[in-house]
């Protein structure tokens, strides 16, 4: 019988994780079946219990069960521990080990398939919740010139900045606060694209060449991309990238082998053409 793994969720019919891991799995020849599992709001652990019992090996975990993932981890990674979230179970060994790979997913997004050197430019995460929490620790790594968290809730920034006080500094501020300031990178960590909405953003904040990024994506153009198009910003990314490579680094836990990106990413820009080019 195939490995089992799966990825918990609510809602998670929308899920691409099972086409990218049956790509990766197809790939490098591993006997591994992926699928979706809906776990009812306040019935995670039980749902993750008779996973474990029917013999599943591993798990992703998506909103909103990161934070119960991590509270159920009685092992974390260190990058885990740092998001203070769990996108990543992995069952095979004593107990159950927590990780994050959506820093690194992101990351690797942005320096390896946009080819964005992070080192030294000027970078704008926008958001404070657990979005940008999962991603602060492996950006700051990667060693910017300056990092700014702008967030509608001024407190949420400083207490994200506060908790990588450790780590590096970490500026936080109001989307008011940003006039006058312009960023090679910005990065796109809150929910409003989920409801058509965009941070209201103060004119300018893009330099020259910049790069808009947005965790988010979906169908069409997300609302933070359609106004950094409009603000005359050519290199425009969603979150499609990131949520492949998050998995290529999950595989990696489970399976001790990293999977080709590259033509993964390519197989589910043709089932969904990226916006502007429909
Ligand atoms: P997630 O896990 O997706 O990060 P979250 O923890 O609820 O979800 O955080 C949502 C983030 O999106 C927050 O930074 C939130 O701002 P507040 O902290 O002020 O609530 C931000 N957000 C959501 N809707 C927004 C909107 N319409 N405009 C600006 N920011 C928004």
């Amino acid at each position: 019988m195939s490995d089992r793994y799966c990825v918990f969720g609510n809602p998670v019919h929308h899920s691409r994780s099972p086409a990218i891991h049956r790509a990766f799995a197809a790939q490098c020849a591993q006997d591994v079946s992926y699928t979706a599992i809906l776990a009812p709001i306040g019935g995670f652990t039980e749902a993750v219990g008779e996973f474990v019992a029917s013999g599943g090996r591993g798990a992703n975990v998506t909103l909103p069960f990161k934070e119960e993932a991590f509270a159920l981890a009685s092992r974390l990674s260190e990058r885990a521990r740092i998001a203070g979230a769990v996108n990543t179970l992995d069952f095979a060994g004593p107990g159950i080990l927590g990780d994050n790979t959506d820093g690194a997913g992101l990351v690797q997004d942005l320096t390896g398939n946009l080819g964005l050197s992070i080192a030294g430019r000027r970078v704008l995460l926008l958001g404070a919740g657990g979005a940008a929490r999962g991603v602060l620790g492996p950006l700051l790594e990667a060693g910017p010139r300056l990092l700014v968290v702008a967030n509608r809730t001024v407190a949420r920034a400083q207490a994200l900045a506060r908790r990588f006080a450790g780590v590096a500094r970490v500026h936080a501020c109001g989307f008011d606060d940003l006039a006058g300031e312009s960023f090679d990178l910005v990065i796109n960590a809150t929910s409003a694209s989920l409801t058509g909405d965009v941070p209201p953003l103060p004119k300018g904040l893009f330099a020259a060449g910049a790069l808009a990024y947005d965790m988010v994506y979906g169908d069409t153009e997300t609302p933070f991309l359609g106004l950094a198009r409009r603000q005359g910003v050519e290199r425009l990314a969603d979150g499609l990238g990131m949520l492949v490579e998050q998995a290529a680094e999950s595989f990696l836990v489970w399976r001790g082998v990293r999977p080709q990106t590259t033509p993964v990413i390519a197989m589910l820009r043709v089932a969904r053409p990226p916006a502007g080019q429909r």
